[in-house]
């Protein structure tokens, strides 16, 4: 009995609180929140700014290719960064591709390296000096001061020729051949040289503006990033737009931005085709197998692809007749008119009496004539010589699909017997 009435009393105190909680009403709302607390002690004082007299300035593609050096590879073997080159120690510039067109062979007669200030060109086509004076080596009447790569495809050879022989040619070619080139002054102090610049030759700050802020911080400073056709029009582009300029038979060379315009691939940049870092001029096989271009032609033209009305032309590519290269630089023979500059113009005009250029031959049309889509190989030696009349009817709906001959009529079968329902 003794222990009973605590047992008990717990067994009520329980119950009572069960009931209790069972009774309990719901929560209030909660109150509004107090007001805040005191300010904290203040925070270290933050790194120097830029010194804002501290200017953007140009360090070198060699600098860019530290980090870049994907891009940096394949620029090396394109043709921009060796638009122009200084002589040093009186040593000849080389060039990527030097195996290919045989390289520079010496300096024009009665000069030595030593004279030389700097080598234009070099790369692909063609290659002119400039004297210790910056101007551009002319020579007397009769000299030959230009050397030309020789152009196979067309039969010719390489060889010395005449450039403004006679005259004084100033060098005032610096805006479309150097990085961050100002009209001012002269070069190297060389009164032949119009204006001044920061490094010869295309390099990766000509497109992407001063990189001295980015290459210190490259997450702080965004270089310029110009993906429009204006920006490869500055140089490749001789002046007004909507005419394409041509001489003896031949359009001229750097006017692809003309031709594009006045073409149906207007609406399309370079870069659609063309990667800006590499050769489109030539190819390596590790690191620019596809010569740049990022696009086939097939890529849009896919129905082209499947009909030619030629069956013999199976193994040509595209370019073969719509970029065939009209255009001259170094050399052309207009027999079998054949240029070394490809057009991009890409229209083929079928008539066989349409012309390619103005009466007076100074413009192009904005199309390819069959003479220029088709003589580069249909002259007796690739292929067979052909009239324009032949060339013209081939040429008329080239890619059109055959128009496909009804089946012949089948007899009509009996109405199959409706299968009998139960
Ligand atoms: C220290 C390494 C370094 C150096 C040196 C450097 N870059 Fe860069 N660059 C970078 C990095 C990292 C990025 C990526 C930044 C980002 O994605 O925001 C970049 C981005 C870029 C871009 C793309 C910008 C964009 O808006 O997408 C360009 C163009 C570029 N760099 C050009 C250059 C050029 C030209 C030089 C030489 C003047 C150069 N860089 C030097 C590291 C470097
Ligand atoms: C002729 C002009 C030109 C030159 C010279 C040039 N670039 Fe570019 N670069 C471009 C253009 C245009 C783009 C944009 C490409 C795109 O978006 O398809 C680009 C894009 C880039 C990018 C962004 C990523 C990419 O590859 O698309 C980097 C990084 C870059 N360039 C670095 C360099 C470096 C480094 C050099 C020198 C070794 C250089 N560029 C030289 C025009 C140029
Ligand atoms: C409006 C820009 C522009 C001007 C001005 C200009 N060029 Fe060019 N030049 C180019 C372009 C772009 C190319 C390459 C593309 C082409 O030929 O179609 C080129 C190619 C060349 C080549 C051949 C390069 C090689 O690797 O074979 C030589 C040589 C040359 N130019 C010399 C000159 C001289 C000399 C002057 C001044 C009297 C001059 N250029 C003025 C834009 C220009
Ligand atoms: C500042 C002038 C300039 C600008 C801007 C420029 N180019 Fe050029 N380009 C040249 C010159 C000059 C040459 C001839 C270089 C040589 O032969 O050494 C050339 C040559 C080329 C070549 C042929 C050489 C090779 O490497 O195969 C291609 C392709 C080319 N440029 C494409 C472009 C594209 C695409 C752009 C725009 C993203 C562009 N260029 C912007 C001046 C320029
Ligand atoms: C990015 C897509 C694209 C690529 C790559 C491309 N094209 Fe085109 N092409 C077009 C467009 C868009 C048109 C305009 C079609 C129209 O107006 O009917 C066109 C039109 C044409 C025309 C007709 C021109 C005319 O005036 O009738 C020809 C020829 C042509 N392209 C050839 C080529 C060749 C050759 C290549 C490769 C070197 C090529 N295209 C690469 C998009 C492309
Ligand atoms: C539809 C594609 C396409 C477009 C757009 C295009 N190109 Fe090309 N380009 C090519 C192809 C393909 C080649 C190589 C042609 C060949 O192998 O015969 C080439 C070659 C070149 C060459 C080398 C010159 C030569 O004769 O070997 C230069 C320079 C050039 N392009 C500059 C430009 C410029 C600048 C633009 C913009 C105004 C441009 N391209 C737009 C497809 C294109
Ligand atoms: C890259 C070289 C090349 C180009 C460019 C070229 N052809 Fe041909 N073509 C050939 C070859 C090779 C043959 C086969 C040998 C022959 O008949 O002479 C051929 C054959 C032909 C034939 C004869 C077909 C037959 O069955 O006998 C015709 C027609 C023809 N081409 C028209 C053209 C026209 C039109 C163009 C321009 C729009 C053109 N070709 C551009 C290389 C070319
Ligand atoms: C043997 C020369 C030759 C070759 C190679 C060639 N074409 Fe054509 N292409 C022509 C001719 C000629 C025309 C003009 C036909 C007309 O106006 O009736 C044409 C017209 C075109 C057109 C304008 C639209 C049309 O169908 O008429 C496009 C786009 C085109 N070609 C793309 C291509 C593509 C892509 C390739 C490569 C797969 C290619 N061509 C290869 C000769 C050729």
């Amino acid at each position: 009995m003794k222990y009973k009435a605590p047992l008990l009393l717990s067994f009520l105190a329980i119950l009572f609180l069960v009931l209790l909680t069972a009774c309990a009403g719901e929560p209030g709302i909660q109150g509004p929140v107090g007001p805040a607390g005191p300010a904290g002690p203040q925070g270290p004082a933050g790194p120097p700014g830029d010194d804002a007299t501290v200017r953007l300035d140009y360090v070198g593609s060699e600098k860019c290719g530290a980090c870049h050096e994907d891009a940096y590879a394949t620029f090396m073997l394109s043709g921009h960064p060796y638009k122009l080159s200084k002589v040093v120690n009186g040593e000849a510039p080389v060039f990527p591709y030097d195996a290919v067109t045989g390289g520079i062979p010496g300096t024009p007669e009665g000069y030595t390296w030593d004279d030389i200030s700097y080598v234009i060109g070099g790369f692909g086509w063609k290659v002119r000096f400039i004297d210790k004076e910056g101007y551009i080596i002319t020579g007397d009447e009769d000299a030959t001061t230009q050397w030309n790569y020789a152009n196979e495809f067309a039969d010719l050879d390489a060889g010395w020729v005449p450039y403004h022989a006679g005259e004084k040619k100033p060098y005032n070619c610096g805006s479309c051949h150097t990085t961050g080139y100002s009209p001012e002054g002269h070069q190297d102090d060389l009164e032949g040289i119009i204006g001044t610049w920061e490094f010869p030759g295309i390099q990766c700050e000509e497109c992407h503006g001063p990189g001295s802020l980015h290459s210190e911080d490259p997450y702080g400073h965004l270089m310029v990033l110009d993906r429009s056709n204006q920006l490869c029009g500055e140089c490749h582009y001789r002046g007004e737009k909507a005419l394409i300029d041509a001489s003896n038979g031949f359009t001229k060379h750097h006017e692809q931005y003309e031709e594009l315009f006045n073409s149906k691939h207007f609406a399309l940049q370079c870069i659609t085709c063309h990667d800006p870092h590499s050769s489109a001029v030539y190819s390596d096989q590790e690191l620019n197998p596809n010569a740049g271009i990022r696009q086939t032609c097939e890529t849009c033209h896919f129905e082209q692809e499947e009909y030619a009305k030629v069956a013999k032309h199976f193994y040509m590519e595209c370019t073969d007749c719509h970029m065939p290269k009209n255009g001259k630089s170094a050399q052309g023979n207009l027999d079998i008119f054949r240029g070394d500059i490809s057009s991009h113009l890409f229209a083929i005009n079928p008539d066989p009496a349409a012309a390619q250029y103005t009466e007076d031959g100074a413009y192009s049309m904005p199309y390819l004539t069959v003479d220029y889509a088709c003589k580069q190989c249909h002259n007796g030696e690739i292929a067979t010589e052909k009239t324009q009349e032949q060339l013209g009817d081939a040429a008329w709906g080239y890619h059109d699909r055959p128009i496909p001959t009804p089946d012949p009529t089948v007899e009509p079968t009996a109405e199959p017997e409706a299968p009998e329902t139960p």
